[in-house]
């Protein structure tokens, strides 16, 4: 595995997955494997479990770990090649991406969509760039179109909780005030149909995502249909990608209810976290014993510590 952006970087997924559990069971076993070896951490956008979980998991593997919020401590980066750089951004990231390259052996870099224009998020600009012009390794802690180590996690954490060989993994759109990116659902699709389970994806008219990640799964547009005898809940709110960037509806009977909870299998709920309560899922769901979003954010540091087990692998 050169970079990890997608589930399809990996070379075996259920090798994957024994991973991250025999890291969960004994994290510090290859505290050896990291040594002076330097992963840096660059964040375009904010993070809590991203920035946290990454960096453990860096630690665990016995790297040394470098935080960097470009836009903070910075120069301001230009992203477009062939412009007059007479702006307000003073370095560009054709010279910034190999220099930070320079400084350490694996990068993880954070850039969510931007919703300026959608080909350029489908491209993946920016990830795209520090892939071409890093000369090392490349960890997504979440692009404009993908969240994989989540994506990673969910699947960590849905093996762990499912009480049959083929659960029924729901994934609802849920109601948000602001505009959020696709790349959470895009990601969970993608990666769940890489697996056995039956996935159901539900969401109001006008919210279809991308063709290229549902493939032939339709959407279910009537959510209590959706949610009928299912295993897993997982809840997330995206814009448009027909009507790129619009939040086309913020209606609340979209959240997650434990009159949704009642038609399900005794459902485990999910979701990425940050979550705002009574938009996206109600006090009640999300404070029940079938909540299971702590342990699934807990996961994201052995699904990171996995990844960057395997890159190291590679680097000896
Ligand atoms: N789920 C997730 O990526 O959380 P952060 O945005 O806090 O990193």
């Amino acid at each position: 595995m050169k970079h990890f952006t997608t589930v399809h970087d990996l070379d075996n997924l259920d090798e994957a997955i024994k991973l991250a559990l025999e890291l969960k069971k004994d994290p510090y076993q290859f505290q050896d494997l990291g040594k002076n070896k330097t992963l840096l951490l660059v964040f375009f956008n904010s993070s809590l479990r991203t920035r946290l979980s990454t960096q453990k998991a860096g630690l665990n593997l016995g790297m040394n770990v470098i935080v960097f919020d470009i836009n903070e401590g910075g120069w301001k980066l230009e992203t477009e090649l062939g412009v007059i750089m007479d702006s307000d951004k003073p370095e560009h990231i054709r010279e910034a991406v190999p220099v930070i390259g320079k400084y350490c052996d694996i990068i993880g870099v954070r850039a969510f969509a931007k919703f300026e224009n959608r080909e350029d998020d489908y491209q993946e600009k920016i990830i795209q760039q520090f892939i071409d012009y890093a000369g090392v390794p490349v960890v997504s802690m979440e692009a404009a179109t993908r969240h994989p180590l989540q994506s990673f996690a969910d699947h960590l954490t849905i093996e762990e909780h499912k009480t049959k060989e083929r659960p029924k993994v729901v994934m609802t759109w849920a109601p948000h005030p602001r505009a959020l990116p696709q790349a959470v659902p895009n990601s969970f699709v993608e990666w769940m149909r890489e697996t056995d389970y039956e996935l159901v994806v539900t969401h109001p008219e006008g919210y279809e995502l991308a063709p290229e990640f549902m493939g032939d799964l339709k959407p279910e547009y009537d959510q209590m249909k959706a949610f009928e005898g299912a295993d897993f809940i997982y809840a997330k709110s995206w814009a448009s990608y027909n009507d790129y960037g619009k939040v086309l509806s913020t209606d609340r009977s979209w959240t997650v209810s434990d009159k949704h909870m009642a038609v399900t299998n005794k459902a485990k709920f999910m979701h990425c976290l940050p979550v705002r309560r009574n938009m996206i899922v109600t006090d009640s769901v999300i404070d029940s014993a079938n909540s299971i979003v702590v342990p699934e954010a807990e996961n994201r540091l052995f699904s990171a510590q996995a990844v960057l087990k395997m890159m190291l692998d590679q680097l000896k």
